[in-house]
Parts: structure tokens; sequence; C-alpha cells
């Protein structure tokens, strides 16, 4: 049974001093279920939000890492530093990092690697741009990510991974894709993991819808057979908008 997993993504928003405010409101709106719960953060606001959420069952992500241990790569923070602080997950590849920052599907595959390595969970972005969907290649395009990125990961391993169907012309444009486009495309996920690691793997693998998630169309995603959790962006920066989408 694949249970539902909400992550809010926080992008390059909130100081400290902010991130600690959103904790003291969001644990007072929260019911815990069994939908599970995390905040991707940046760097800096992951050791006081790893403290603010001690004990309530709110889990804290990065939102990128090095796939090396240590090393000389200025401006770069690894996966056995995220560890320390008591960091649970970490975004991988999402579109942003993959558009501005040059990662390639090589470079996502060692991150997933050495993510898991340290026994982070990684949440793994996918998805097609708006001209990939206007040819319709989208499907060929996201199996290719999927192939890539898993590429030497063992079962074991695959079912630590939550993919996110990221479909990047639905990034903070406003534009969702309807319940019906994603969640054909997360069959499709399904169908291509069940190609990789069988039957039984890829009906655990959890997989999220992101791209304008917000609390009114929330349930209509969440309630496809295979959506099994979403990824959120700018309405995750509001505790009582993500609480919403929290408690679907
Ligand atoms: P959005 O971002 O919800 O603001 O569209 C989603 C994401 O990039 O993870």
């Amino acid at each position: 049974m694949r249970k539902p997993f909400i992550a809010g993504n926080w992008k390059m928003f909130k100081t400290v001093k902010e991130a600690k405010a959103f904790a003291a409101e969001f644990k007072k709106l929260y019911t815990p279920s069994d939908v599970k719960v995390a905040i991707a953060a940046p760097f800096t606001q992951l050791e006081s939000l790893v403290k603010a959420f001690k004990g309530t069952g709110i889990k804290v992500a990065a939102q990128n890492m090095h796939f090396e241990d240590e090393g000389a790569f200025t401006g770069e923070v690894s996966a056995p530093m995220l560890k320390e602080l008591g960091v649970e997950l970490c975004i991988i590849g999402h579109s942003e990092r993959r558009q501005y920052f040059k990662e390639t599907d090589a470079s996502v595959n060692k991150k997933l690697k050495k993510a898991l390595e340290y026994g982070i969970m990684p949440i793994l972005c996918v998805g097609e741009s708006l001209k990939t969907r206007e040819a319709k290649k989208q499907n060929e395009f996201v199996e290719k990510q999927i192939t890539a990125d898993f590429k030497g990961l063992s079962k074991e391993d695959a079912l630590k991974v939550t993919v996110a169907y990221e479909p990047i012309w639905a990034i903070g444009t406003g534009k969702t894709a309807t319940p019906k486009e994603a969640q054909a495309m997360c069959a499709h996920i399904r169908k291509v993991l069940k190609k990789l690691y069988g039957e039984e793997i890829s009906e655990e693998i959890v997989i999220q819808y992101g791209g304008s998630v917000k609390p009114a169309n929330a349930e209509e995603l969440l309630n496809q057979e295979d959506i099994d959790g979403a990824l959120v962006g700018g309405a995750s920066l509001k505790a009582q908008d993500f609480i919403e989408i929290v408690h679907f």
C-alpha cells in the first residue's frame, strides 16, 4: 500500500527567521495522519527546521546535494553534511537545477546513488517541456529520463525513491496539468518502472505530481489512481495553504 506523500519545495525563499515563523504556525495547524509530510528548504534553514519539527513526524528535505562525499567543489553541500543535520530527504534533479545549473541525467544518477548510500531518501524530479509536449513526445522523453536516472539502482534502492512528475510548463505558471494528463503520465511512469523492476516494485514506488498544485486543485489530483502525492512549490510558502493541501 502506497502512503500519500506531500512535500513542499520552498526553492530560494525564506530566511531562517521566516522559516521558524512558518514552522511555529504550521505545527499548530497540523494534525498527524497517514499522509507523509516534508518540507524542502534552502540549506541555511535546514538545521532550524529539523529542530522545530522534532517529534512531529514532519520531515525536512534539502533541495540539492553533490554526488561526492567531499572535495574541492566550491559552493556545494554533500550527503554526509545533510545527514549530520538530521535531514532525511533530498530533491534531486529538479527541472530548475537541470535548466539553470546544467544538471544532466548522468549527474542526477550519481546524486541518487550518493543520497541512498547515506540513507537520504531522494525525491527525483522528471518532466517534459512545453515543446516536447506539443510534439507529443512527452512519454518517450520521461521514459528516457527515468531509465537514465535509475541506471544501476537495485530494486531495494529503487523502492526508496519518490518520483515527482513535474511538467516544466506547469511549474510556477499557474497552469496545472489536468488530473487526466497528470494521471496518464504517472501511470506511464509506473509502467516504465515495471519494465525496469517488475510489477511488485513498481506498485510500491510513490509517485507525486508537481506543478501549480494549490488547495483548490489538490484533492482532485490526489484522487487519481497513480498520483500518490504532490510536490508543492508556491503554495507551500504559506502555512495555511500548505496545511490545506496536506489535509486534503
Ligand atoms: P509550483 O512549483 O507548485 O510553484 O508550480 C512546483 C515545483 O517546482 O516543485
